[in-house]
C-alpha cells in the first residue's frame, strides 16, 4: 500500500514537472515571437511570420518588401526584424547609416563565425576580411588590401570575349537561355585570372570540378529556410549533413589549388601563401580569406551582371541608347570609364538591384543613441540596400529605372555617384573604412562585358520567364532566362 502511495506521488510529481517544463518551453517560444523588451519601442516591429513568407509563398523579395517593410522603413528609417534565428534592428535612412558606418567601434562587425558559428554558411565563409573586427581585421587588411584593389585587369577583356562566344550557340538556335551558368563562369574566371593568377579554364571545360562543386555548394547555401533559421543546422538533417560535407570538400579542393601557386607573385594567392609560409596566417585564416576573395569576388559581380542583363532586356530603348553610345567611340579600355550612359546604367542598377540587399553583421558594443533610437548593448544592427535605394523620401521617382538621374556629362555622373555613396543614399558598396575593396574591379568587369555583349547581340526578354527576384538572400532576378539575337 505504501509502495502504491509512493508510486502515485512520484508519477504525479513527474507529471507536474513535465507540465512545468512544457509551460516554460511554451513561454520561451512565445517570447521569441516578439523582440526582446529592451529593444527601442519607437521602432516598428515586422511580424515574425514575414520571415517565413519567402519559404512558404511564391512572393519574391520585392513583394515582401513592398507589402511588409517599405512604409515602415520610409516613415521610421528602421524596423525590428527576425532574421538568422534572432531579432535584429534593420536601418535604412541614409543619415543613420552614415553614423553606423562612421562608428566602427560601437557598431562592431560580427559576422557569421560569431553570430551563427554552428551553421553551414559559417563553415563556408569562416572568419575573414569582410566579417572580422579590430586587430584581426587590420592584419587581414595588411595582407590583402593592395592586391585586391589593384589586380591585373587585362584578363577581363579576354573573358568578356569568351562570355560572348559561349552565348553565340544559344543565339543561333533562337532559344532562350538560362544565364546563371555562363555568368558564373565569367565572374569566377575573372577572379581566377586577375586576382589569383590561376586559369580555371571554365569556358573550355563545361564540367570543371571547381564550377560543379561550387554550383552544388551554392544550391545548399542560399536556401531561404536555412538563411532565416540557421539553428536548424544543429540537427542531423540529412540534406544539411550533405551540405556541410560539400562545403568541406570544396574548401579542401580550392585551398589546395591556391597553395599550389607560387608565393612570390604580387596577387591575392601570392600574398596569402606568403602570409601562411611566414607564419602570419594560420591554415584556417589562409583558407577563410582565400574563400572570401573567391566568394565576394565572383558572387556579387555575378548578381550585378544578371540584374544588368535583366534591365537591358526589359528596357529596349535604354539598351539601344547604350549600344549607340558604345559603338560611337573607338574602343579602348579606358574609354569605357568616360561613357556617361554606360556608367549611369550601372549605378542605376546598383540602386535598384544592389547584389547584397540586406546585411546584418554588426553588433552594438555599448548602449548607443542612433537618431531618436536608443539601442542597448549586444543588439545586431544591419542595413538594407534594397530599401535605401528605393526609399521614396530619399530618391525622387524611386521606382522608375532612369539612368539619366545621374547626369548627362561623365564628370556630373561620377560626382552624383560619389555623393550618393558618401551620404549613404547608395550603400551598395557600403562606405567609409569598411567599404568594398573590389568595387573598381567589379565596375570594370561590368563595363567590359556589356561593351562586348551589346555590340554582338540584342538582349530580349523571354516571355515564359516568370518575372521574379530571388525569394531571399542576395538580390537578383531569379533564374533569369533571356534570348540573345545576333546583330
Ligand atoms: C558588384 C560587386 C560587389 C558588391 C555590390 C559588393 C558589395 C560589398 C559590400 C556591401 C561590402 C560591405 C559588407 C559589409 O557591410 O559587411 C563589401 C565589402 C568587401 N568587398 Fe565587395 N562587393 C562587390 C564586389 C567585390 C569584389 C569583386 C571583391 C574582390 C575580392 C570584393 C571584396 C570585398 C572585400 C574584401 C570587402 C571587405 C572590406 C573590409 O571590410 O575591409 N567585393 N562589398
Amino acid at each position: 500500500m505504501i509502495l502504491g502511495f509512493m508510486e502515485r506521488n512520484l508519477s504525479s510529481s513527474l507529471l507536474g514537472t513535465l507540465l512545468l517544463l512544457s509551460l516554460a518551453w511554451f513561454l520561451h517560444l512565445v517570447r521569441k515571437l516578439l523582440p526582446p523588451s529592451n529593444f527601442p519601442r519607437n521602432i516598428p516591429t515586422v511580424p515574425i511570420y514575414v520571415s517565413f513568407l519567402g519559404l512558404f509563398t511564391n512572393m519574391d523579395q520585392k513583394e515582401i518588401f513592398e507589402n511588409y517593410l517599405r512604409d515602415h522603413l520610409e516613415m521610421y528609417g528602421a524596423v525590428k526584424i527576425y532574421f538568422a534565428s534572432r531579432w535584429n534592428i534593420l536601418v535604412t535612412k541614409p543619415e543613420l547609416l552614415v553614423e553606423i558606418f562612421r562608428d566602427e567601434e560601437t557598431f562592431a562587425k560580427s559576422g557569421n563565425q560569431i553570430k551563427i558559428p554552428y551553421s553551414v554558411l559559417s563553415e563556408y565563409t569562416g572568419d575573414n576580411l569582410i566579417s572580422a573586427h579590430g586587430s584581426t581585421w587590420k592584419l587581414y587588411r595588411q595582407i590583402l588590401t593592395t592586391v585586391i584593389q589593384f589586380p591585373d585587369l587585362n584578363p577581363v577583356v579576354g573573358n568578356s570575349r569568351k562570355f560572348v562566344r559561349s552565348i553565340a550557340h544559344a543565339a543561333q538556335s533562337g532559344s532562350s537561355m538560362l544565364v546563371t551558368d555562363v555568368i558564373q563562369k565569367f565572374a569566377l574566371s575573372n577572379i581566377g585570372d586577375s586576382m589569383l593568377g590561376i586559369d580555371f579554364r571554365l569556358f573550355e571545360n563545361d564540367h570543371s570540378v571547381l564550377n560543379e562543386k561550387l554550383k552544388f555548394v551554392k544550391s545548399h547555401i542560399f536556401k531561404p529556410m536555412y538563411l532565416n533559421f540557421p539553428f536548424l543546422d544543429k540537427f542531423p538533417i540529412p540534406s544539411r549533413i550533405e551540405a556541410r560535407q560539400a562545403v568541406r570538400s570544396f574548401r579542401k579542393y580550392y585551398s589546395g589549388l591556391i597553395r599550389s601557386l607560387p608565393e612570390n607573385v604580387s596577387n591575392v594567392a601570392g600574398s596569402l601563401t606568403k602570409a601562411l609560409n611566414d607564419g602570419v596566417f594560420t591554415e584556417q585564416q589562409f583558407t577563410d580569406n582565400a574563400m572570401i576573395v573567391m566568394i565576394a569576388g565572383h558572387e556579387n559581380p555575378q548578381l550585378l551582371l544578371t540584374s544588368l542583363i535583366y534591365v537591358l532586356s526589359l528596357y529596349q530603348d535604354i539598351q539601344q541608347k547604350l549600344r549607340d553610345e558604345l559603338t560611337s567611340v573607338d574602343y579602348d579600355e579606358q574609354v569605357l570609364d568616360q561613357l556617361p550612359y554606360l556608367n549611369s546604367i550601372i549605378y542605376e542598377t546598383l540602386r535598384m538591384f544592389p547584389p547584397l540587399g540586406q546585411i546584418i553583421n554588426r553588433i552594438t558594443t555599448k548602449p548607443v543613441k542612433l537618431g531618436d533610437f536608443v539601442i542597448p548593448k549586444g543588439v545586431y544592427v544591419g542595413y538594407n540596400n534594397f530599401a535605401t535605394g528605393r526609399d521614396r523620401t530619399v530618391w525622387e521617382d524611386a521606382d522608375s529605372f532612369s539612368p539619366d538621374r545621374w547626369g548627362i556629362e561623365i564628370a556630373q555622373v561620377n560626382r552624383s555617384y560619389s555623393k550618393a555613396k558618401g551620404s549613404a543614399r547608395l550603400p551598395a558598396f557600403h562606405g567609409r573604412k569598411r567599404a568594398c575593396l573590389g568595387e573598381k574591379f567589379a565596375l570594370h568587369e561590368m563595363k567590359q562585358v556589356l561593351n562586348q555583349l551589346l555590340k554582338s547581340f540584342r538582349v530580349i526578354p523571354d516571355p515564359e520567364w516568370e518575372n521574379k527576384l530571388t525569394p531571399g538572400g542576395p538580390v537578383s532576378p531569379w533564374k533569369l532566362k533571356v534570348k540573345f539575337e545576333a546583330l
